[in-house]
């Protein structure tokens, strides 16, 4: 099992510690309801105010979406798509949600490791019982 990195093991460092973790943190944006069998996005964003090299050898390879232990999406990310400048990497998952998730995300960085993002209750309305 790989070593999971998230923005919470480094909360209480000073401020470079903070921006490391950071720049490295997926944030899970949505809606904390969706409708039953309808269309959901979920957004997938790296950083919330500091941007990531994209540099040759220091890039992000990969995110994923996970519904517990359900890969419910993933991004394959060619380093050349985002140039060479720093970026704030988004993804956008369509889910077609059957039951309230918990949603978690994976981002993998090929120089500092993999990082999860907090947990989030995406509470489905109507479902089947
Ligand atoms: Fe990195």
């Amino acid at each position: 099992m790989p070593r999971l990195f998230s923005y919470s093991d480094f909360s209480g460092g000073n401020e470079t510690v903070r921006t490391y973790a950071d720049k490295h943190s997926p944030v899970i944006i949505c809606e904390k309801e969706a409708l039953f069998d309808q269309p959901f996005t979920v957004k997938v964003r790296i950083g919330q105010s500091v941007k990531h090299p994209n540099a040759q050898d220091h890039h992000f390879q990969y995110i994923q979406l996970w519904n517990l232990e359900t890969l419910v999406g993933e991004l394959k990310l060619q380093r050349a798509s985002y140039g060479d400048k720093p970026v704030h990497i988004e993804a956008h998952f369509t889910i077609i949600p059957k039951v309230s998730m918990r949603l978690k995300a994976l981002a993998y960085c090929n120089k500092h490791g993999l990082w999860q993002s907090e947990e989030v209750f995406v509470k489905v309305e109507g479902q089947q019982e």
